[in-house]
């Protein structure tokens, strides 16, 4: 035990900080288990899990290799397969049959990290990512040793009920062990976290993430309980749903747009493949932020320009192919319907 230590544990005290409480007791009992002394560094995590803590309610635990993650309130649209598997890990893990080890797999974008802060929210436990900046080292051995101390650390977590451990983005450590370069430290690492997942304390939630299923390892592939799918958007999710839902959010902080919501999707159906949730979202946003105050609808001009990669004045023949209305044509030329229509007469009689 350090000096450091000591002081930290009397200033949590008067300053009533659990968070540093449990930090330190952690550290504390670290380091009585390295040095042997399993005894001692057992009795300590039993004291701090089973003590009140100066907030009873708050749950925490943090560490070099954890970051608590808000559970800020969602706006998710999930499409009713996702939807459905999520309601089953909600399903499963109230059922307390051991099934807690989830992967959510899917391209970049398709709401995987947002879903699992939604799992925790619904099943009411805090999230905590494992930050794997921390974990890889370049040292030899030490990315396999700082494995063994996460997992030492989740499976002496005081409150396991009351926690998700999210590992985002697993394949920075997980990939196939073949086909790594430095095959023999992450194949070390990979297998330690393999061994790992296997022993686990069963009450507390595991979810990692990838947008890399096929290159995973099939060996870790199969330490999962169930493995979400998160590519399963059909169009009229992105366009229905998603977009919209999320137009609708953002238009609650631009009060001087307009909302046409046909036109808006009529604009995304021109799209053959609209991107991901994440991608949309960022061109919805883009459009709204560099509109022109003084013109409601240019977001939606900006909007049918980036969907379409066409940065010049837009063809109001080619509109009309697309089945845009001449009133709509006007809108998107920012002309009036009757500007519109004398134009398209112009274009047929060239
Ligand atoms: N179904 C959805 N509905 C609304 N917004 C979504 C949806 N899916 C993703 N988003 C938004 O897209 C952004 C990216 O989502 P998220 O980080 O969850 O994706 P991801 O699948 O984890 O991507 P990556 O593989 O790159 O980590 C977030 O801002 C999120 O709100
Ligand atoms: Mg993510």
């Amino acid at each position: 035990m350090k000096k450091k230590e000591i002081i930290n544990l009397i200033r949590a005290h008067y300053d009533c900080d659990d968070n540093l409480f449990r930090k330190t007791s952690n550290d504390v009992a670290r380091s009585f288990d390295e040095e042997g002394d399993y005894q001692l560094a057992q009795y300590v995590m039993s004291l701090i899990s089973n003590v009140n803590m100066f907030k009873p309610q708050s749950i925490s635990f943090e560490s070099q290799f954890f970051k608590k993650i808000a559970l800020d309130s969602p706006s998710l649209f999930l499409p009713i397969p996702i939807m459905a598997d999520i309601k089953g890990i909600m399903n499963a893990v109230n059922h307390h049959v051991g099934i807690n080890k989830f992967l959510f797999e899917g391209a970049p974008g398709t709401g995987k990290t947002e879903s699992a802060k939604q799992v925790a929210r619904l099943l009411q436990r805090s999230l905590y990512s494992v930050d794997f900046n921390e974990i890889i080292d370049s040292k030899m051995g030490q990315t396999a040793k700082n494995i063994s101390i996460v997992f030492n650390e989740i499976n002496r977590m005081p409150h396991p009920d009351k926690v998700v451990i999210l590992f985002d983005e697993i394949d920075v450590i997980a990939l196939d062990r073949v086909n790594t370069n430095d095959i023999r430290e992450m194949g070390r690492a990979t297998s330690n976290i393999l061994k790992a997942l296997d022993n686990v304390n069963e009450e507390v939630v595991i979810i990692a993430t990838t947008n890399l299923y096929k290159q995973l390892d099939k060996a870790f592939q199969r330490r999962f309980d169930s493995i979400v799918n998160f590519d399963r958007y059909s169009k009229t999710d992105l366009v229905d749903d998603i977009g919209v839902g999320i137009l609708n959010n953002y238009l609650k902080n631009f009060t001087k747009v307009s909302r046409d919501t046909k036109l808006f999707k009529k604009i995304l159906n021109t799209c053959p493949a609209l991107p991901n949730p994440g991608e949309l979202k960022n061109l919805i946003k883009v459009s709204l932020a560099f509109s022109n105050p003084d013109a409601h609808f240019d977001y939606l001009i900006r909007l049918y320009q980036s969907l379409n990669k066409q940065n010049q004045d837009l063809d109001p023949t080619k509109l009309k192919r697309q089945g845009f209305t001449v009133r709509e044509i006007g809108v998107l030329k920012n002309i009036s319907k009757s500007q519109a229509a004398r134009m398209l007469k112009e274009k047929m009689d060239e």
